[in-house]
């Protein structure tokens, strides 16, 4: 029987986001600053560590296992970690090896990523006009994503797009970024943006679109179904009667989720986040360093877990940000 992380709220942890660089080759307006101040190369673990770390995790009963940034794929040599980790894959101990990326870097990778195990992808496009796309990524290019989309689908990825559902921003190409999905068989989620770190002079109750009014919207043009598909996340999905597709739900803000959190997040200097909407975190590159014994990093882990919180404290009800992170999501890679 393979043991299993239970924290105090009885929630069973399967899924771990690992963030394996907090770089990013963009600098998307909610995400970032402008000028960010990045980790010294040495404070990352290596990918010897990240190795130990994820197997730890794997055999204490963990099942999915997400790579993230930053943007993963910026991170040198990173196909190396994931042709190793596809050794769970084989042994049946993980279910899902998986990342989210922006996309830029797929059409170079995509086909390694496949190989390495990897079935099933999600690409964050929140535009599908090149101007919008050059203003919110501050230093993306449309093109260059589209191209790694399409890679993608050639070496038999499985596409989700994860659109951050902007207010006056992408509005009105919601039925745009509908058909243009439907069309080329891309799952779809929206996501309610979250008040993650400082990003200047942006502000998150003005970029703030409830899913609730989204969802509204889609049902004036399309017939609306609740499903019960799930795909371990916190994304809840529906289909569009009219062209068969599956658009998905991640909404913090309008409907919480916490009850069934399965998941915990790694940094990539070996902090152990229990909760995206809350400070508290442990480390575990120290006693990863301090010995190459498992069990005294699975004690370690197991101690984190006991410390996991209910739940996030995002609020934007009283017309004011309350729970607001100081980190931003490139920390810990959403
Ligand atoms: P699937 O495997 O496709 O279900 O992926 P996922 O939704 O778990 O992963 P993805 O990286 O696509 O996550 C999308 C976004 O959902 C993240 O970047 C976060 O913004 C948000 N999200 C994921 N997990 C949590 C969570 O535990 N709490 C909150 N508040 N948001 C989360
Ligand atoms: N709120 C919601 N989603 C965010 N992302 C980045 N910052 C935020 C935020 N403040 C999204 C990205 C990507 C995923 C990793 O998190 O667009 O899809
Ligand atoms: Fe980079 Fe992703 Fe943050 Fe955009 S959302 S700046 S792509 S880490």
């Amino acid at each position: 029987m393979t043991p299993t992380l239970v924290d105090p709220f009885q929630r069973a942890i399967r899924y771990l986001r690992v963030s394996v660089t907090d770089r990013c080759d963009f600098r998307c307006v909610y995400c970032m600053s402008e000028n960010m101040t990045f980790l010294p190369k040495k404070d990352l673990l290596t990918l010897e560590e990240l190795d130990r770390l994820c197997s730890a995790f794997v055999n204490l009963g963990v099942e999915k296992l997400r790579i993230t940034g930053g943007e993963p794929l910026v991170r040198r040599d990173i196909m190396t970690f994931f042709r190793s980790m596809s050794r769970h894959l084989e042994s049946g101990a993980l279910k899902e090896l998986t990342v989210t990326t922006n996309g830029s870097q797929l059409a170079k990778y995509a086909q390694d990523l496949a190989s390495a195990g990897v079935r099933r992808i999600n690409v964050s496009l929140d535009t599908l006009d090149e101007q919008k796309f050059a203003d919110i990524t501050r230093w993306g290019r449309l093109p260059q994503v589209l191209k790694g989309i399409d890679a993608a689908q050639e070496a038999g990825l499985r596409v989700k797009i994860n659109t951050v559902a902007l207010k006056g921003f992408n509005e009105d190409e919601l039925f745009s970024l509908t058909e243009w999905c439907a069309s080329r068989d891309l799952d779809l989620t929206f996501i309610e943006v979250m008040p993650m770190g400082d990003i200047g002079n942006e502000d998150r109750l003005g970029q703030y679109w409830a899913l609730s009014d989204l969802r509204a919207r889609l049902a004036e043009r399309y017939t609306v179904r609740d499903t019960d598909e799930r795909s371990g996340g916190p994304a809840r999905y529906v289909r569009l009667e009219e062209t068969g597709q599956k658009i998905g739900f991640i909404t913090p803000l309008t409907h919480n989720f916490c009850e069934s959190c399965n998941r915990v997040r790694i940094t990539c200097t070996g902090e152990i986040y229990t909760c995206l909407g809350q400070e508290g975190h442990s480390d575990l590159r120290a006693p990863l360093r301090a010995s190459e014994d498992p069990a005294h990093i699975e004690d370690a882990i197991r101690r984190a877990i006991a410390l996991k919180p209910k739940g996030h404290d995002f609020d934007y009800s009283r017309q004011d940000v309350q729970g607001k992170m100081s980190r931003h999501m490139s920390h810990t890679g959403g």
